[in-house]
């Protein structure tokens, strides 16, 4: 466990709301998007990555979907969204986790991560990811990281920025590309952030 970014991560949720982070989606539109496009089952198994307190948990529940889990490094990220749902809460799984420390205990159909993967920044920390993924995602797989276009940092900490080759590069041996969108993000205070989201299926 990394524990400089797991204190980074505890003091912004401890600290700040909503409107005063980067990365925050009243509705996570393409995510949402991304999923239904994809057509899985209401009862599969999904895991959203670094999810933090953001909505798309919320939006998957009122879907239907049955199976969702929930992991990020923070506690208090994990809480936050907690007490937002209210008794929805208990129909999910949360985790603490360092995504590096993590060891499922299941396969997942479905690997959601919308701006977590990009704070990894060295070679060894991606690959030991990527590894994660190919050995515990059985079916499709959303990955959302700031683009060639987007900032270079991200809550103030360096991050990895994705070409459509970059991201596909790391993944496709063993899964084939569905689609790639570059999108702007508009923040809460009103600048905008270039995203890369691409989706990918296992190849059997
Ligand atoms: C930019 S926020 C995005 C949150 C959410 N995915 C969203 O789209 O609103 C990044 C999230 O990733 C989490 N995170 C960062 N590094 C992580 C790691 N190594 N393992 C697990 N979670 C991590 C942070 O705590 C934070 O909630």
């Amino acid at each position: 466990m990394d524990i400089n970014r797991k204190n980074h991560w505890e003091t912004v949720y401890q600290t700040k709301n909503k409107d005063e982070v980067s990365w925050t989606q009243k509705k996570p539109i393409i995510s949402l998007e991304f999923i239904s496009d994809l057509k899985i089952d209401k009862s599969a198994e999904i895991i959203d990555i670094g999810g933090g307190d953001s909505n798309l948990v919320d939006y998957l529940i009122d879907e239907g979907y049955q199976n969702i889990t929930v992991l990020d490094i923070s506690e208090k990220a994990l809480e936050k969204s907690k007490i937002r749902l209210g008794e929805k809460a208990k129909a999910v799984t949360w985790i603490v986790s360092d995504i590096l420390d993590f060891k499922p205990k299941k396969k997942y159909d479905l690997w959601h991560d919308r701006a977590a993967f990009h704070f990894l920044t060295n070679k060894t920390e991606i690959e030991h990811y990527v590894n994660t993924v190919l050995e515990f995602v059985n079916g499709s797989l959303i990955m959302g990281t700031f683009s060639d276009e987007g900032p270079l940092k991200c809550s103030g900490l360096e991050i990895s920025q994705y070409s459509e080759p970059k991201l596909s590069k790391l993944f496709n041996d063993n899964f084939k590309k569905i689609k790639c969108v570059k999108s702007d993000h508009t923040t809460p205070f009103n600048t905008t952030q270039n995203f890369l989201f691409c989706s990918f299926v296992k190849i059997d």
